[in-house]
């Protein structure tokens, strides 16, 4: 299985600052149990994010240009070097906006929720565009972790390329 997911705004905002501009417990938790024992992979930013240290229980993989000297990490250069690690293990790609674009053409599910939260600010990080001829869109349901927030899977049409 190869997916990815992500939270956003009313306004399609998944980040601003470096962060996420809002927290929600029962999401994290749900975020843990969906991507626990799966290879998750992101962008450098995303990774600075979580303070530079890996998901546990995850194997985790930093797509960059850069050297990362940490521990727990394997750095890779694109995306296509990520799934090959990766290999048969189910893959998760955990953003950021650049990592969620590229990887459009490589996944069959995006999970997407949507928290209440507007959010203003200048340097934002927006979701990319669903191509819904590509994917289904499910229909929006609760979070069954946190209660102010919906959530809607895409599911691919037809199988890759
Ligand atoms: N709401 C959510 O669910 C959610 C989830 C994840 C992240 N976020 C937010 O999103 C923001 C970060 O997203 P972002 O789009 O700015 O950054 P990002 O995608 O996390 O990281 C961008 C960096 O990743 C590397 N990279 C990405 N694609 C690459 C490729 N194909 N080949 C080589 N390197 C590649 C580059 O690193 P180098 O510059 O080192 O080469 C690039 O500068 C933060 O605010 C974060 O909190 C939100």
């Amino acid at each position: 299985m190869r997916a990815m997911l992500w939270a956003e705004s009313p306004e399609g905002i998944i980040g601003s600052g470096g962060t996420i501009p809002w927290r929600y417990p029962g999401d994290l938790k749900r975020f843990k149990r969906l991507t626990l024992g799966s290879t998750v992979v992101m962008g450098r930013a995303t990774f600075e994010s979580m303070r530079s240290r890996p998901l546990s229980g995850r194997r985790n993989v930093i797509v960059t240009s850069r050297a990362l000297d940490v521990s727990g990490i394997e750095v890779v250069r694109s995306l296509d070097e990520a799934l090959e690690r990766a290999g048969d293990a189910d893959v998760w790609f955990i953003g950021g906006a650049r990592i969620y674009a590229e990887a459009m053409k490589y996944v069959d599910l995006i999970d997407v929720v949507h928290v209440p939260d507007r959010i203003s600010t200048a340097d934002a990080v927006y979701a990319p565009a669903i191509d819904e001829r590509a994917f289904e869109p499910s229909p929006l349901v609760p979070h069954e972790d946190e209660p102010a927030l919906t959530r809607r899977v895409y599911r691919r049409r037809a199988p890759r390329a």
